[in-house]
């Protein structure tokens, strides 16, 4: 018989249950479950709302519980629908009425936002780890490259030249804002909502405080609808699951196109690449594909549970059963892309030679040769203009600036003089935008020495 079983006169259709039965995918929350009914327990036995011994008897037993299913030794059943419900119902096999006070006071609608904050909570320090991982790699990628010029686009044009430090260290900026974005997120995951009952919390004189600091929450709920409706936190966490998928992707994309023999800016390590079944000669950037292409799904998850969540009364509705598949998923497939993205980076071989003569093309460095122009006194619209008709001539001519000789210049403007080599010399061009958040090797050589002190 169900739990719930009292005012049923039938048992519930195989084709319901199996549909109602959430335990396939929630089974992953025992541990938080059990740590969370731990604590519920010893809260009655210290308030007096169940005796003292049957409190500890409980306790006894969910941790014998615990080590059992972590073990292997349990198997859990479909027909007591979820993880909360297969967990009483083995603690009453095994201790009988006991067991059945455990539930004094509490609801699953508490329950399960109590269980589900504990685990996302986890999981929001498992992706701050991986993120910092993954930050590791950018920079000693981007200490290795700090010298390593490569062309910068912009609209996927030529546009000036910087380095392969000062491009990947782009991404870690991404990524420091995923991991800022996480443990903001957490702080509202950390919010206890025990003693919320089914909607209208209960007449028991609960101790939500010792509840909230045995299981290290913040804080406790101040509503106990929103306290069992609130999934709020979980849409957030999708979201920054969405924004670091969307970093992984962009970064995927420029992995993708770097590996191609047109660019050949990069080759990927062999561990980290695929064949063709067909074609003998094909390296695929498979891992870089894939990290793109799950970023759909992890998008699917956000808009998913803003969906189910949008037309929802108060306060709980079983709609909100769907949100663990989705933030699990999500999860899931983050975590999968961490760290194999992280070994594939570690581990990709730079051409820094073909990154180089990438640069020298294009003509990356017209715009230093306007500012040339401009710091011998002329106004920068002006010398936007010379300089246009100096790249047209050496496209006519298939040559680039710095090839020009100094008589040529002059035929554009009379301000030449033979400084003009060194000022829009690729090192120049790099090394002297030296502002905070340029390229230039000193500025470059700052950063990296201060994140990776935060990173200790
Ligand atoms: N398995 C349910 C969920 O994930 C637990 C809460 C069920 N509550 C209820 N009143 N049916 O949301």
């Amino acid at each position: 018989m169900k739990l719930w079983g009292g005012r049923f006169s039938k048992s519930t259709d195989a084709l319901v249950d199996d549909f109602n039965s959430s335990i396939r995918f929630d089974a992953r929350m025992y541990a938080q479950d059990i740590k969370g009914s731990m604590a519920h327990a010893n809260m009655l036995g210290k308030q007096g709302i169940i005796d003292k011994s049957d409190s500890e008897l409980i306790v006894k037993t969910l941790s014998e519980i615990l080590k059992e299913i972590e073990d292997g030794r349990i198997e859990f059943e479909i027909d007591a629908e979820d993880i909360h419900m297969n967990i009483e119902k083995i603690l009453i096999s095994k201790i009988g009425d006991v067991g059945k006070r455990l539930h004094t006071g509490r609801s699953r609608n508490d329950q399960v936002a109590l269980d589900i904050r504990m685990y996302l909570r986890d999981e929001c320090d498992n992706l701050s780890a991986m993120l910092k991982n993954l930050q590791k790699t950018i920079l000693t990628l981007a200490e290795n490259n700090i010298d390593t010029i490569m062309p910068g686009y912009t609209h996927l044009q030529k546009a000036q030249p910087i380095t392969l430090a000062h491009h990947v260290m782009a991404y870690f900026e991404m990524f420091k804002r995923d991991t800022q974005r996480l443990t903001d997120c957490r702080k509202r995951i950390n919010v206890m909502p025990l003693g919320s009952g089914a909607l209208a919390g209960t007449t028991y004189n609960l101790d939500r405080e010792f509840v909230c600091e045995q299981l290290g929450f913040d804080s406790i709920t101040q509503n106990s609808l929103d306290g069992v409706s609130d999934r709020d936190f979980v849409c957030e966490l999708a979201f920054c699951l969405s924004m670091i998928m969307m970093h992984l992707s962009r970064f995927s994309e420029e992995i993708i196109l770097w590996s191609s023999h047109e660019f050949s800016f990069i080759e990927l390590d062999d561990a980290f690449s695929t064949g063709s079944s067909i074609m003998p000669q094909k390296k695929n950037p498979d891992v870089a594909e894939l990290a793109r292409g799950k970023t759909g799904r992890v998008y699917g998850s956000l808009m998913g549970l803003l969906t189910v969540m949008k037309g929802l009364p108060l306060a709980y509705n079983k709609d909100m059963q769907e949100d663990k598949e989705q933030i699990f998923d999500a999860l899931d497939t983050v975590k999968m892309c961490l760290p194999v993205f992280s070994n594939m980076l570690a581990t990709m071989n730079v051409k820094k030679e073909s990154m180089l003569k990438g640069a020298k093309g294009g003509f990356t460095n017209a715009t230093d040769v306007a500012d040339y122009l401009v710091k011998k006194g002329l106004p920068f619209r002006d010398a936007h203009a010379v300089v246009g008709k100096m790249v047209a001539y050496c496209i006519e001519k298939d040559t680039v600036i710095d090839a020009l000789s100094l008589d040529e210049f002059k035929e554009f403007s009379s301000i030449f003089e033979d400084d003009i080599y060194t000022a829009i010399s690729l090192d120049t061009c790099v090394n002297q935008r030296k502002l905070t958040g340029g390229p230039a090797k000193e500025t470059m050589q700052k950063i990296i020495t201060k994140y990776k002190g935060e990173l200790q």
